[in-house]
């Protein structure tokens, strides 16, 4: 096979990386996709980065074994963790990985206020840290860690009474004059719909998903490496929690509206 066509690998910690896929499917409908959420191995974000380096390395490897051209690393926290390591390990690879979209959030006029939900690794880390820096003199930043959050949308629930009561009271203490919220985790975007309705339609929300689908556009274009194919591209869903609920769950997260 050339290696045009060879698939694209995406992973996350679990299922939410499928915010991303997403998003690359969008905008690359005729690429082929390997998609692996490490469910088993789930939350990541509660996790010593050590811990997380080593996972993301390994999801890298298994990838890259099954013919990947390019890996996405759909997921903030394993980015944090392990984007620059596993830059220097496959310099010539197109890697992408996600971090907050903080940016345009920052840059809507008026020194906004931003709150930033993520895991609390995404948080602690260096690479949030800098990007923060980058911004703070432009808007008011605040970071807000979400441990527990994650566990609703690996369970299939984005719109349940309990996710609802869990993510009122988090929202709650900061909703008074809060501008834009940034989605700072790929499971987040399933659960927008749940923060639109508790901010209220007055706040706007971001999230990477797409902006990192055309890094990786770009980044495949100058590596020679976009398919030239017609046809539509195939997604298979791997997991490591191995069951057959566990894809189609994966499948139902691709497909909702
Ligand atoms: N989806 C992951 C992220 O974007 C993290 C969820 C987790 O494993 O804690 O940060």
């Amino acid at each position: 096979m050339e290696d045009k066509d060879r698939p694209i690998g995406v992973f996350d910690s679990g299922v939410g990386g499928i915010s991303v896929l997403r998003e690359l499917y969008k905008i690359m409908p005729n690429e082929d996709y390997i998609y692996f959420g490490d469910s088993i191995n789930a939350p990541y974000g509660t996790k010593p980065v050590e811990e997380i380096r080593r996972l993301t390395i390994a999801n890298v490897k298994a990838l890259l074994g099954q013919g990947a051209k390019g890996i996405v690393v759909a997921c903030n926290t394993a980015t944090a963790a392990a984007v620059r390591r596993l830059r220097e390990m496959y310099p010539k690879l197109p890697l992408v990985g996600i971090e907050p979209a903080l940016k345009p959030a920052a840059l809507q006029p008026g020194h906004p206020r931003v709150l930033v939900m993520a895991t609390p690794m995404t948080i602690q880390g260096d690479k949030y840290k800098n990007l923060m820096a980058r911004y703070e003199d432009k808007a008011d930043i605040i970071g807000l860690p979400c441990p527990g959050l994650m566990e609703f949308v690996e369970s299939g629930n984005t719109d349940g009474d309990d996710l609802k009561a869990f993510l009122f009271e988090l929202l709650s203490p900061y909703l008074r004059d809060i501008d834009a919220i940034v989605l700072g985790c790929t499971h987040y975007p399933f659960v927008r719909t749940v923060i639109t309705q508790i901010a209220g339609e007055r706040v706007r929300i971001y999230d990477g998903g797409n902006g990192t689908a055309r890094e990786m556009r770009r980044r495949l274009a100058q590596a020679g490496l976009c398919t030239l194919r017609t046809r539509p591209g195939n997604v298979v869903f791997k997991n490591s929690m191995e069951t057959e609920e566990e894809i189609e769950l994966s499948r139902t997260l691709f497909q909702k509206k």
